[in-house]
């Protein structure tokens, strides 16, 4: 099929690359020449495990191209997907900026049907103001082309986004009921036939719907995230595990065992954005989403639970003390620094006076970027950026993990004992077992699990 993607962002270009792995002659849209440019060249702007490989392999076959012409554009796609950013505005609503006017270059220069695929998260009732807008254009143009608004939202994890899209546990397809929309559905279960082969995954329903239960989904997932980091906080209090009760709870088919990990807090663009989102729209209906709210409350509170146990254990003053710390995207497997615990925690040790030995796997230079803009150059000169975990440790009070990349999961306790002036861990993602840690003489702080901690 013929598809176009407006927007080669995050998004967008794993839905061009992945539906183009399926066959599809898929032309990808940017305005942003140098970005085109790039990916021309063979290069990929993001970091996102796979995703190299199917670009290339597709560029190659000549199934999957870049351009900044949107004439182009809208004259090759049979189905038109708008994969644009969404970003906050400072009110906490979805900035539909990119979106409203993707909608007027394809309501500018379509002169048949298309389907209208929204694959950028937005708000209930965008759908149809993208089909007023394409509408509008034609009515100027006095053309006389029809056309259908579809809602796909994705449910892409960073760093297995590729996996995701290529297995999904789901295709939700939100659209209308009348011809245009009946012909939209017969395409878009055609192109999602190589993806529902073993069994039935889409959920089809009206275009309002479907963009509600994006927002539904990262709600409840964010929720469940912040309900576990309030218990975590409690059972440190009561002397409980918080690794125990979650195995306990989770094993009920009722709650389920994914997304109860407590830990430093949630990051990344959706959570934060699409709760704070959602919060809004339930504002402009007049209802305060009390438990959403809390939800946000709570994250921005937890985010600061490692600065405060370092606080607590070496004092509020950390002048002339240096801490290791070990990763800074907000999840494994991604350079992402957006929305990241590791922000908060290098501000409150920063503020403090201390200074730190930081390193990553793979967000070294995505951290120096955005910690440019966070800290001023005498705060910068107190963070090192060092060659590899052990390294960090050298002259080290104690170690902080933030993420839980692959590569911290077993150490060598023996040498991080050795090289750090006390052997202390703060773990902010509870990747050891604090038994374990008092066998080899370290101090342990995970995040509610007091129970286990042993002091030496
Ligand atoms: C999320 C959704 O999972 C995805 O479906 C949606 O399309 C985009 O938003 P993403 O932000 O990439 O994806 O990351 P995810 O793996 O969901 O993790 C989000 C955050 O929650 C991370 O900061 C992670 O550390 C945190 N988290 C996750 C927890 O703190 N505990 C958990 O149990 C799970």
């Amino acid at each position: 099929m013929r598809i176009t993607i407006i927007g080669t962002g995050y998004v967008g270009l794993v839905t061009g690359a992945c539906l183009a792995e399926q066959g599809n002659d898929v032309f990808c849209l940017d305005l942003d020449a140098a970005k085109i440019a790039l990916l021309n060249d063979g290069g990929i702007p993001i970091h996102e495990p796979g995703l190299v490989d199917v670009v290339l392999r597709n560029r190659n076959a000549g199934r999957l191209v870049f351009s900044s012409d949107i004439g182009a554009a809208v004259a090759h796609g049979e189905l038109l997907f708008i994969a644009v950013g969404t970003p906050p505005d400072e009110d906490g609503s979805a900035d539909l900026t990119h979106v409203l006017s993707a909608a007027e270059s394809i309501g500018r220069h379509m002169t048949g049907f298309k389907v209208v695929v929204d694959k950028s998260t937005v708000p209930v009732g965008t759908g149809d103001r993208v089909g007023a807008i394409i509408g509008g254009h034609l009515a100027l143009r006095g053309v006389d082309a029809t056309f259908s608004v579809v809602s796909n939202p994705e449910f892409l994890k960073e760093g297995a986004a590729v996996e995701d899209f290529m297995r999904p546990d789901r295709i939700v397809i939100g659209h209308a009921n009348d011809k245009e929309g009946e012909r939209a559905r017969l395409l878009m279960t055609q192109l999602y036939r190589p993806f529902n082969r073993h069994r039935e995954r889409t959920h089809w329903m009206d275009v309002r719907s479907a963009e509600f239960t994006k927002y539904a989904a990262n709600a409840m997932l964010a929720t469940r995230i912040s309900f576990m980091n309030e218990l975590a906080n409690l059972a440190d209090q009561v002397g409980a595990d918080i690794e125990a009760v979650r195995r306990g709870i989770g094993s009920d088919p009722r709650i389920g065992h994914g997304f109860l990990y407590a830990g430093a807090g949630y990051g990344g663009s959706c959570f934060p954005k699409d709760v704070r989102a959602l919060s809004h729209t339930a504002s402009q209906h007049d209802l305060e989403l009390l438990i959403l709210r809390a939800v946000e409350t709570v994250n921005e509170r937890q985010k600061q639970v490692l600065g405060r146990k370092v606080m607590r254990r070496f004092g509020r003053d950390l002048a002339g003390k240096r801490f290791a710390v070990w990763g800074l995207s907000f999840k494994p497997n991604t350079d992402d620094m957006r929305g990241a615990p590791a922000r908060v925690l290098l501000r409150e040790l920063i503020d403090s006076g201390a200074s730190v030995a930081v390193f990553d796997p793979v967000a070294m230079d995505e951290a120096a970027r955005v910690f440019a803009r966070d800290f001023t150059a005498d705060e910068l000169a107190r963070i090192d950026f060092v060659a590899g975990p052990m390294e960090a440790l050298d002259g080290a009070e104690a170690l902080v993990i933030v993420t839980e990349w692959k590569a911290f999961r077993s150490p060598d306790f023996a040498q991080i004992k050795a090289r750090l002036n006390y052997p202390v861990i703060f773990d902010g993602r509870n990747l050891f077992q604090p038994q374990l840690m008092a066998e080899y003489g370290i101090e342990y702080h995970g995040i509610g699990r007091s129970a286990l901690t042993r002091t030496h």
